[in-house]
């Protein structure tokens, strides 16, 4: 069964939470893809989970697409959501409408994630006319960091709250299909949750969205400890397996254990 944003839509009514993640190639997307998850993102993460960039904001639209492309090639099942990389979109419409077009011709994804609230209403707006499906996000915007003074929770204030409430009225009255909500309180995960008729998909708003969303490497271990943000779980160590995996390889090089027999194409006389 492929997922559209019309069965994203509906999880909403039926009460089902559901599991997102982020993946950055063909093999992260299709282990995502295998295992169910109904929408994967190739976030704009990749910038430092990927390319060892401190923030997303020098990630390009070439990045994006390369990284799409190649999820996209991984994914049979799951609606591909391709990220706007920072100003791909805020400097017109036109700009927005072109880059956002990218993402389906060449990327193959099925949708564009954008970030911002009210602001972003008109493009939204004019995308999903043209054709364009788009995932909302507020709250923390990563791409605004400088401009909010660094990784902050949002929706602090009661005039926060209310902002962030406008804001996620005006993404879904614009025709967003779902809507990610980033590092709120948990009470205002749900209000949001309960003020629009989108699914809410939460990463660090708490247990009251209608769904989560892990970037890949926090999920499965790969994420420094240190850099590892107070809303994410470890589902896995892999960080520590590969360790102990190129530990264990280069011991048998060094001692003679690898290759042996079985790993040698014997002619048929040895
Ligand atoms: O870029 C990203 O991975 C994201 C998710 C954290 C939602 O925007």
């Amino acid at each position: 069964m492929k997922w559209t944003t019309e069965k994203i839509r509906a999880l909403k009514k039926s009460g089902e939470k559901f599991a997102c993640l982020t993946a950055y190639d063909w093999g992260t997307a299709r282990l995502a893809d295998e295992a169910g998850i109904p929408l994967i993102l190739v976030g704009d993460s990749l910038g430092m989970t990927v390319l060892g960039y401190e923030t997303t904001l020098p990630v390009t639209m070439e990045d994006m697409l390369h990284h799409t492309a190649a999820a996209a090639r991984g994914v049979r099942s799951a609606l591909l959501v391709g990220d706007m990389p920072f100003m791909s979109f805020q400097v017109s419409i036109e700009q927005g409408l072109t880059n956002a077009g990218r993402f389906l011709k060449e990327g193959g994804a099925d949708a564009v994630k954008i970030e911002g609230g009210a602001i972003r209403a008109p493009l939204i707006s004019a995308l999903v006319a043209n054709g364009i499906p788009v995932l909302g996000h507020i709250g923390l915007t990563p791409q605004s960091i400088r401009e909010m003074g660094g990784y902050r929770v949002q929706g602090r204030t009661p005039e926060a709250v209310e902002r962030l409430a406008a804001d996620a009225r005006a993404v879904e009255a614009a025709g967003a299909f779902a809507l990610v909500v980033e590092c709120v309180p948990p009470g205002v995960g749900f209000a949001i949750t309960r003020a629009v008729d989108i699914p809410t998909i939460g990463i660090g708003a708490g247990p009251g969205c209608d769904g989560q969303i892990l970037v890949w490497h926090d999920c499965v271990g790969l994420t420094p400890a240190e850099r590892a943000p107070r809303f994410a779980r470890r589902f896995a160590d892999l960080e520590g397996e590969i360790r102990r995996a190129l530990k264990d390889y280069q011991d048998a090089v060094r001692s003679g254990r690898f290759p042996d027999d079985t790993h040698c194409y014997l002619t048929p006389s040895s």
